[in-house]
């Protein structure tokens, strides 16, 4: 790794205030000599987060957080400490000065970086073939006819995908880019999947498109939309998961929207790209958008960053309403309070703004309801409200989702609104909330597994999932590696498959639950009872799993021997089964041994 010289970091330091660097996080309040605020790294009521200039550090009295500018950052951004200095220069436009050592290594560059890189120039190709290009006239008109001008096509670096096989192939090869590079950024496909040597070509071909951002502005993927409505492949096309990109961990367009999100402590939650485009360029500017997924635990905890409340529009089709429940589990779980905004029939965000302009939206925003209040002028209808029996009932819906609020203040507040709308006695409902609250925990329900058909997964695969739902590095290291290969043959393996398929993130109580909604109610019990069996550590999870991998392998081989054996002197079947054996090595020669990789708690 280069090293960074130490007098830039002291250069760094010197240019950047630590007040300037975290208001520009979120509002700071001046007390007496210092600043204060809620601490963004835990819960709490009362602010206990003090910013001291003239010691140019910060500390909590709460969590007990603390330390310089860099500290801040690498906590607040979840980044090392090299990549805090990088940022904080790059932002007081100071060049980095790397030690002589290190100046050789250069070329050693991580294939992060030029994996960041690559997207960094073809964003501004794509970009360029929409502004010049012939090709692109047609792109140019159809984002004419959605309203979008050039100037805001250059605000959001849109671009153009031109209609070949190989342009950016051969574009990106000429600009020094090489194949390895090309295939770990998803940007190319291979004529063969999974085989490197196969021949590749452009993924995104004749699709005006979208860079997507992280939320520090760098481009780590693109979205490409259709402009020939019949072409194969899905309106929208994103790029894979990359080593740059996840998904799950992203939201479009928070990179220009965090500083209004953040002045507000409010964001609206929208659909897709260019909704969130419409409306940022309306004016309307604390908006984000999941990418056409269900939000997840990772997402709404990046928003906590930025906002306390967030406001929902989805469709009012039975599809945006299941959308709309899964992301409430998330919301709710990661401490953000829920309004939900209603659209016109057959409207979105985007359509709404081009016909009836951005009042039109914007009154929409402000008459957004509280979640609960929402919930029941729709659903409680007009006889059963009338009843007791019919209020309990709806009551012990909220109380699940009230459960999963952490936040303990948030939570009484909760309950004591809706008990008071409902007419019915606080105790009632807070006993509700505790019973959904111990469920969720520590689903016991020993009798119900029992009594049910699905019975706990054998010894080393429950130790696997167990050891999968605490440790993320075990869960990273199994997903790297072709796991569904591996399980589709093991019986009982059924559990750790759909954990291992999961958007789940280890150690994530929201995204823990989340995934527990998912799951039938008998396997959720059978999971519960081993989240609530004794301890165990990484090591075993890593160990067990390698047993079971290679207790599979050696299982097939063994089949295949004895297939061998019987074929005698059938050419067509020895053939058959070379055929499978070299399958089995090659998938043996997929496996790396996991069992070294660090673990989290050396
Ligand atoms: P919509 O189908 O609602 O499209 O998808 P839209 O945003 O209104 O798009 P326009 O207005 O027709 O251009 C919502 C979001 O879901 C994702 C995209 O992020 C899209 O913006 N999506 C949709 C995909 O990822 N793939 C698809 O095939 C469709
Ligand atoms: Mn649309």
């Amino acid at each position: 790794m280069p090293r960074i010289a130490q007098e830039t970091v002291e250069q760094v330091a010197a240019a950047s205030d630590i007040v300037a660097v975290i208001t520009s996080y979120f509002p700071l309040k001046r007390a007496g000599t210092e600043f204060r605020a809620l601490c963004p790294f835990h819960q709490e009521r009362t602010p206990s987060f003090f910013v001291n200039p003239s010691k140019q550090s910060y500390y909590c009295h709460g969590c007990g957080a603390g330390g310089a500018v860099f500290q801040f950052l690498m906590q607040y951004e979840n980044i090392d400490f090299p990549e805090a200095v990088r940022r904080l220069a790059s932002r007081a436009g100071i060049a980095i000065i790397e030690d002589e050592l290190s100046a050789e290594e250069e070329s050693k560059q991580s294939l992060r970086k030029r994996l960041l890189r690559l997207h960094f120039e073809t964003a501004a190709w794509f970009h360029q073939n929409l502004l010049r290009t012939k090709a692109a006239a047609r792109a140019r008109s159809y984002l004419q006819s959605r309203g979008i001008n050039i100037e805001t096509a250059k605000r959001w670096q849109i671009g153009y995908a031109p209609k070949t096989w190989d342009s950016f192939v051969q574009w990106a090869t000429a600009a020094g880019f090489v194949k390895e590079e090309l295939i770990e950024s998803g940007l190319i496909k291979l004529r063969e999947e999974g085989n490197p040597r196969s021949r590749i070509y452009d993924r995104f071909r004749d699709r005006l498109m979208f860079p997507i951002h992280n939320d520090f502005g760098e481009v780590i993927a693109f979205s490409g939309r259709v402009l020939e409505p019949k072409a194969p492949g899905g309106k929208y096309i994103n790029s894979p998961e990359t080593p740059l990109f996840s998904k799950g961990n992203l939201l479009f367009g928070l990179h220009q929207s965090k500083r209004f999100i953040a002045n507000l402590r409010q964001a609206i939650i929208l659909e897709g790209q260019v909704d969130l485009i419409t409306t940022f360029e309306s004016g309307i500017q604390n908006v984000v958008a999941p990418q056409g997924t269900a939000l997840t635990a990772r997402q709404a905890s990046l928003l906590r960053r930025f906002a306390d409340e967030v406001i929902l529009f989805f469709d009012a089709d039975a599809a945006g309403q299941k959308a709309a429940e899964r992301a409430l589990e998330v919301l709710f779980g990661a401490g953000l309070q829920v309004r939900i905004g209603e659209m016109p029939a057959g409207e979105d965000p985007d359509s709404l703004i081009r016909t009836s302009g951005s009042e039109a939206f914007r009154a929409r925003v402000e008459s957004a309801e509280d979640f609960f209040d929402f919930q029941i002028r729709r659903n409680l209808s007009a006889t059963e409200s009338k009843t007791t029996a019919g209020r309990v009932g709806f009551a012990r819906k909220m109380a699940r989702f009230i459960s999963i609020v952490p936040d303990l203040v948030l939570r009484e507040t909760l309950i004591s609104r809706l008990a008071v709308r409902l007419t019915i006695p606080r105790e009632t409902l807070l006993q509700m909330v505790h019973l959904s609250i111990r469920q969720l925990q520590d689903r016991t329900f020993e009798e119900e597994v029992v009594t049910s058909q699905f019975s706990l997964p054998r010894h080393d695969l429950a130790v696997i999932c167990k050891a999968a739902l605490i440790f993320p590095d075990l869960l990273r290291a199994i997903r790297q590696q072709p796991w569904d290969s591996i399980l589709t043959q093991v019986a009982g393996a059924e559990l750790l498959s759909k954990i291992c398929a999961s958007p789940l993130e280890p150690g994530e109580p929201a995204s823990i639950a989340a995934f527990f909604a998912s799951l039938s109610k008998e396997e959720a019990a059978a999971l519960s009872l081993l989240l609530a069996k004794k301890e165990l550590n990484e090591q075993m999870g890593h160990l067990f799993w390698n047993k079971l991998v290679s207790a599979e392998l050696q299982r097939r081989k063994r089949r295949i021997e004895n297939v061998l054996r019987l074929a005698g002197e059938n050419p067509a079947a020895q053939q058959q089964a070379s055929e499978e054996l070299k399958e089995i090595l090659d998938l043996e020669s997929s496996f790396t041994d996991i069992s070294r990789l660090p673990s989290r708690a050396s």
